[in-house]
């Protein structure tokens, strides 16, 4: 077989593996596969496995018993069940006294607890080998046995090793390579944490599931409980197919961490007994729910990766250029809406129903964070929520960290609710949102006396915030001069300032998106607003009540611009929020010479919406006014597509702030268009555009004729740096292109417009996607 870490090199002279079961076999396989030790030889009281494998060229030498074949080894594995150890140790010590093992020989085990396994070292040995390493492969299967054996079992799973203090730290290395070179990931732990843990996660599920079978087995009519038994039965009972022999011997093995979960077990079904007892639809309800989403969120947050959908990780838009998009359609909810009514409605009095929720990545991490603090939620469900208030003191310390995936509002809004809480609580994200800056709201939330840290290398997540319960006293309210026009930083001071003693005024250098205020003031919350001046007086309570989250028009953007750009093109795009601190974007496409036009103008739940309507237009390039800058600030990389296919020159210019959001993405979209053949030039705070307009090359046409309009761009393969709005602006540009583009690293287009290839090729773009790992 052909190695697939063959640049490993030669570890040891000689391993013995004692016990062919699965995970010793396994082992033994990948060892011999991967080529890291010069002999493999084995132990099992099996003969026929024995023999089996030395057929099979597995093994250079093979007995029932230890002494037979342990000379010259440098590593033992022991891999028999938990209480066989002792045994194998005794054996063991007796080949160290006959001088048939050195005494820095590696010994290693793969058992599923550690204590006992200690303590049975400690009982045969006078002194513990200085290379006694425990360790456990969290890897396996329901088969077991010789048979079962597959030299990538441990591949991507973790190991857990045990670091004694006699152990030598050059035993515990070689072990990690050994670890490593089959393909798993080493995590130190204690022995007395790692089987409080794998009594959690392991050995209680084992025993949940054999003890589910023996009770529908012993049903009289158990022939037709395991005839109609259904998928639920099948999933949850597929680990009691496995050995009897080895979970026996775990379970007295670690007897006392599995009775405490055990214990702990059942007041949890209690729990749930009483709430269907007493029909408490509203509990259980939080409680499914919390459960079903941690489900998810677990694998997600030990992924790093994004919430939705992880099948669509390195995915990729293969487009194919059009020329035309027409219709009327509808756009997914506001993101920054959707963000604030999770946040509001937790922290409100009473129910408030959700319409038009946004279920994108990032809202849903929102969400998720007010369900680990206790909040009951149900939903989302085709965008309709029903959050059940907890009031202002209602929230609960979160048991994990409170994971925010990509989501930079989640973060920055959240610390300011959480700088105000009773008890402590730390934030994390994935690895892009562990990179943006956070010192921006740490140090005003500082000024008003808050506890936090920035744990991360410069003033970015890990947030690790104090609770007021331990700092003593609540926090103060102040007046702060923010030095960029951030709605996030402005939203988590006021945030913060609902719990704060006195005012808390924020001086705005421009004016920034107001949702917080508009929607405090919804749930019932004074604002003040006096000028770019906004404040809040602390102590006051929400109520809850219906919001309806309009159209996003940050999504919106990319469908203005492709109607714009592209030939006899029209679109409708229905209720969209139009919000003054929201519609930079139009004003600016309408300096452009964009043909927009609003109808159907009303207001939604405090916000003011709209259809809009935008046709093919032949677009100028302009300086783009600086005061318009935050009021569209989501919407440059698309707007630099519309840029591109203007005639002349655009200049943009303080806009610095977006080089801090997802990506750079001054730089990321210059790059991406520099590839596509257009020219442009970055500075430091903005990008200068030389546009093509409508004949494509730039030359100076002056008719208004849009009808024959050439590409501005070429084909290629453009990354958007895990950035939504850099994946979904080069998609736009397709509508311009001379050949096909591709865009690598997609996946996070999910976090603010699920279903954007959908609605883009409805409407008569040509997107394909591809996704690597299907
Ligand atoms: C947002 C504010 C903006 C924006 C982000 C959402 C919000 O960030 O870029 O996508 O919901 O408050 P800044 O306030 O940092 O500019």
């Amino acid at each position: 077989m052909q190695s697939s870490f063959d640049k490993t090199p030669l570890l040891f002279k000689q391993v013995c593996v004692i016990g062919l079961g699965l995970i010793g076999a396994s082992l033994a396989q990948a060892i011999k596969d991967n080529g890291l030790s010069e002999r493999l030889v084995a132990v099992d009281r099996h003969v026929p496995s024995v023999d089996e494998a030395i057929k099979h060229g597995l093994l250079d030498a093979g007995s029932t018993r230890l002494t037979d074949v342990v000379a010259g080894s440098d590593l033992l594995i022991i891999a028999v069940p938990v209480q066989a150890v002792q045994a194998v140790f005794t054996d063991i010590k007796a080949a160290m006294d006959n001088g048939q093992l050195a005494t820095d020989c590696i010994i290693t085990d793969v058992c599923s607890t550690k204590v006992n396994i200690i303590e049975a070292a400690k009982s045969v040995f006078a002194a513990l080998p200085t290379g006694f390493v425990p360790a456990h492969p969290i890897a396996g299967a329901e088969n077991s046995g010789y048979h079962a054996r597959r030299a990538n079992l441990f591949v991507n799973h973790s190991v857990i090793i045990c670091e004694l203090a006699t152990t030598s730290s050059s035993a515990i290395a070689k072990l990690q390579q050994l670890w490593e070179a089959v393909g798993a990931t080493v995590m130190p732990m204690a022995a007395d944490h790692h089987d409080a843990i794998l009594a959690h996660t392991s050995h209680l599920p084992h025993l949940l599931a054999f003890n589910l079978v023996e009770q529908l087995a012993s049903h009289d009519d158990n022939l037709d409980m395991f005839r109609y038994a259904a998928g639920g039965f099948r999933d949850f009972t597929r680990i009691a197919a496995s050995d009897p022999k080895m979970w026996h011997d775990i379970f007295f093995a670690n007897e006392r961490a599995i009775i405490s979960a055990l214990d702990e077990y059942g007041v949890y079904l209690q729990t749930m007994r009483q709430l269907i007892i007493d029909k408490d639809s509203t509990a259980l309800m939080g409680l499914l729910g919390r459960a079903q989403a941690a489900r998810r969120h677990f694998g997600h947050m030990l992924a790093s990766t994004p919430y939705t959908d992880t099948s669509a990780m390195s995915a990729s838009y293969n487009i194919t250029p059009s020329n035309t998009v027409s219709g009327t359609i509808t756009i997914p909810g506001d993101k920054s809406i959707s963000h604030r009514s999770i946040m509001l409605g937790s922290l409100a009095t009473g129910v408030t129903n959700v319409t038009g929720f946004l279920e994108g990545e990032d809202a849903l991490a929102t969400l998720q964070a007010f369900r680990d603090m206790g909040v009951s939620i149900e939903g989302p469900d085709k965008g309709r929520l029903t959050i059940h208030g907890v009031g202002m003191n209602g929230l609960k310390p979160s048991k994990t960290p409170l994971y925010m995936g990509n989501s930079g509002t989640s973060m920055r809004l959240l610390a300011g609710i959480l700088a105000a809480q009773s008890f402590d609580s730390v934030l994390t994200g994935d690895t892009s949102l562990n990179k943006r800056p956070m010192e921006r709201v740490a140090a005003p939330l500082r000024d008003m006396g808050a506890v936090i840290q920035s744990t991360g290398h410069d003033g970015t997540a890990p947030l690790s915030i104090t609770g007021r319960d331990t700092v003593g006293q609540p926090l103060q309210g102040v007046e702060y001069d923010m030095p960029v026009a951030s709605a996030q930083v402005k939203s988590c001071l006021l945030l913060a300032g609902l719990w704060a003693n006195g005012t808390t005024t924020v001086i705005q250098p421009e004016v920034s998106r107001d949702h917080t205020e508009r929607m405090l003031s919804a749930f019932g919350y004074p604002v003040t607003v006096d000028g770019n001046r906004v404040s809040i007086e602390g102590g006051g309570t929400l109520t809850g009540g219906d919001i309806a989250v309009p159209a996003d028009i940050s999504s919106a953007a990319f469908f203005m611009v492709a109607a714009a750009i592209s030939q006899g093109s029209e679109l409708t795009l229905t209720q969209v929020g139009i919000n003054p601190t929201r519609t930079g974007i139009i004003d600016i496409l309408k300096l452009m010479n964009a043909d927009i036009s609003l109808s159907n103008e009303t207001h939604v739940g405090g916000e003011p919406v709209a259809d809009i309507t935008i046709r093919s237009s032949n677009l100028q390039g302009i300086d783009i006014p600086e005061y318009l800058v935050p009021l569209a600030i989501d919407e440059f990389p698309v707007l630099f597509i519309a840029a591109s296919c203007a005639q002349g020159r655009t200049v943009l210019t303080g806009a610095k702030e977006l080089r801090v959001k997802e990506s750079d993405r001054i730089a990321v979209m210059a790059d991406g268009l520099q590839t596509l053949g257009i020219d442009c030039t970055v500075t430091e705070d903005g990008l200068i555009i030389e546009g093509k307009g409508i004949e494509g090359k730039g030359s100076n046409a002056d008719s208004n004729e849009v009808n024959n309009s050439q590409p501005v761009f070429g084909g290629g393969h453009i990354t958007s740096h895990h950035d939504h709005r850099i994946a979904m602006s080069f998609a736009v540009a397709s509508l311009r292109a001379s050949k096909p583009i591709t865009i690598e690293g997609v996946e996070t287009v999910n976090t603010s417009f699920p279903g954007f290839a959908e609605l883009a090729n409805q409407v008569g773009m040509s997107i394909e996607v591809h996704d690597s790992r299907a």
